[in-house]
């Protein structure tokens, strides 16, 4: 299965998209294979064995090319793992497996979908907006960030998608945070996708239970991981169904199970 067999992967492009913030676009046919939004791989971040442990990163885009499907990561520079991926290069060889884990799963009947995404959060929606889009559903993407340099630009997002931006200090849109914008657009949606930091999801779990709605609201869940298999238990979270490993039940939960 490829999902736990370390792939090969060649960079095709890499570039700072906005502030600080990379698209790095991949070829690797093995990890495509079965790649879908809400499912994520794992990367190791050298040529050697330091960082030992692989990093996780969400499949942002997909798109065919050369004859091939080929995926795009979206990642900040965070840490010793992140900076070595963003001096890669066109043509640089990569050291990957995947994909992994259950993604988001988009019921047939579904028309109006509502995104939520906070801070890098957008990384992992918007191939979820693009596959959306093209099975002719409404999209709207509430996206919240610390300032207006840190929002995903509308040019990156698919055109028929309605964005909708809060920024922390009110250099665009909603001065605020995100959630301050979803009881206004919740009962528009037949389903509702989120991926941000723990903090974005309680306060979205607080808004659902004030509005006291059933509305399904799939949440990715971010934890440290280190083998993102199910094998070491380092992503192990209290859920209301008991203990979840994220990165073998999930990332993909339901909000009220994680954060009911
Ligand atoms: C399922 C999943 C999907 C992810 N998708 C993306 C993505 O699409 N783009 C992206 O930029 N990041 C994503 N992350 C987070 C990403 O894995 C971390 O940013 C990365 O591991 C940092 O590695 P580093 O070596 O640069 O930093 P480290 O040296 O490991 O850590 C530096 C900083 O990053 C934080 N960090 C480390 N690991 C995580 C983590 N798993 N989650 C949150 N914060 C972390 C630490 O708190 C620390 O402050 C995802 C994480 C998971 C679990
Ligand atoms: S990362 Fe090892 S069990 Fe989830």
């Amino acid at each position: 299965m490829s999902g736990l067999k370390l792939e090969r992967a060649r960079v095709v492009s890499q570039e700072e998209l906005y502030e600080d913030t990379h698209l790095m676009w991949l070829s690797c046919p093995a990890v495509a294979r079965g790649a879908a939004p809400g499912r994520f791989l794992m990367i190791h971040c050298t040529d050697a064995l330091d960082p030992l442990l692989p990093r996780p990163m969400s499949f942002h885009r997909f798109r065919e090319a050369g004859g091939e499907r080929q995926f795009a990561i979206l990642y900040d520079v965070r840490g010793r793992g992140t900076a070595w991926l963003s001096g890669r290069k066109a043509g640089d060889a990569l050291t990957m497996f995947g994909p992994l884990g259950r993604g988001f799963e988009v019921d047939a009947g579904s028309e109006n979908i509502l995104l939520v995404a906070g801070g890098l959060g957008v990384a992992a929606v918007v191939s979820l907006a693009d596959e959306a889009v093209a099975a002719g559903r409404s999209v709207t993407l509430l996206q919240g960030a610390r300032t207006a340099a840190k929002l995903c630009p509308p040019e990156h997002l698919p055109a028929e998608v309605e964005a909708i931006s809060a920024t922390d200090d009110g250099s665009e849109g909603h001065r605020g945070r995100v959630t301050e914008l979803l009881a206004e657009r919740m009962p528009w949606a037949d389903q509702v996708f989120a991926c941000g930091p723990n903090l974005m999801f309680e306060s979205m779990a607080a808004v659902v239970r004030e509005m006291r709605t059933r509305k399904p609201v799939q949440v990715l869940l971010e934890e440290r991981m280190g083998c993102g298999t199910g094998v070491c238990y380092g992503c192990a979270v209290f859920t209301r169904k008991g203990v979840r490993l994220v990165c073998r039940d999930g990332p993909r939960m339901e909000l009220r199970e994680a954060f009911g």
